[in-house]
């Protein structure tokens, strides 16, 4: 590993949430002369690296991106393909993460996933909901219009029955009606596949995020990777609409 790829020894440097847009799959197959749904099945094998490298350097929560709202709109075979391999892997995974104290958790419309898959989900989460060290979600069936769509909608119902004041309506109070309630934002975002576009994802929660692009194809993603977008990471300043001066008093004499 390289020195650029070194962990921050500052805790403090590392992102607690790290978000990733996994991209790439089917470019991946293509090169290789294979269909895009083996691009899928090997990208299922860099969420199981990533999802342990992440815990490894330090992460407190990965989310995943793994299908947009959007996605939906892919040709019928490689969405019922998408949706097999996810049934698989969470088939597969259940006791894993019960083994290694994974928290499961979910973002997305999930009652418009396939039963089988929400039974899955349902168990999952159930099932792991106690540990606290480490969380990863799935972000399923997932578009940020969606989310804040329904989060008005939720927010709407709950001003008609009194449970919210008008007067009150802040984004604390606000946020709560979102598929993150009760997560923290994520302090780093990265993409991968060269794409630099944000596709619907966390577009509120990323307000004060950094972003990482990388030109790797999901699929090939190690941990090596992560460990290089966390130290680009650990390298910035986060002003949050300040001065570097007020953020860092002594080192600006
Ligand atoms: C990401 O890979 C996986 C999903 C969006 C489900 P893609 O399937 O988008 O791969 P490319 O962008 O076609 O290479
Ligand atoms: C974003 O990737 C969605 C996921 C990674 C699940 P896409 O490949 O669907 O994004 P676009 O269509 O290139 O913007
Ligand atoms: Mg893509």
């Amino acid at each position: 590993m390289s020195q650029e790829c070194q962990v921050p020894q500052d805790p403090s440097q590392t992102p607690r949430h790290v978000a990733i847009i996994m991209d790439g799959n089917g470019r991946w197959a293509k090169q290789r002369g294979l269909p895009r749904i083996e691009g899928h099945r090997r990208g299922v094998e860099a969420v199981r690296t990533a999802t342990y490298a992440a815990r490894d350097l330090g992460v407190k929560m990965l989310t995943l991106y793994a299908f947009s709202a959007e996605n939906w709109n892919r040709p019928k075979d490689e969405v019922g393909a998408l949706m097999g391999l996810l049934e698989l892997y969470l088939k597969k995974e259940l006791e894993t993460f019960v083994r290694d104290k994974v928290r499961l958790q979910t973002i997305g419309r999930i009652e418009g996933l396939p039963s089988g898959v929400q039974r899955l989900l349902a168990a999952t989460t159930a099932e792991t909901r106690h540990f606290t060290d480490y969380t990863l979600v799935l972000a399923l069936n997932y578009g940020a219009r969606t989310e804040v769509a329904d989060a008005a909608r939720a927010y709407a119902a709950a001003l008609a029955a009194g449970t919210e004041k008008p007067g009150d309506a802040t984004w604390e109070c606000f946020s709560k009606y979102l598929y993150t309630a009760g997560m923290p934002d994520p302090d780093l975002v990265i993409r991968t596949s060269g794409e630099t576009r944000v596709s619907n994802f966390l577009l509120m929660q990323a307000a004060y995020a950094e972003f990482y692009f990388t030109p790797v194809l999901w699929p090939d993603f190690s941990k090596a990777d992560l460990a290089a977008a966390i130290a680009d990471f650990s390298r910035r300043e986060r002003r949050y609409g300040m001065t570097s001066e007020q953020l860092k008093p002594a080192a600006a004499k």
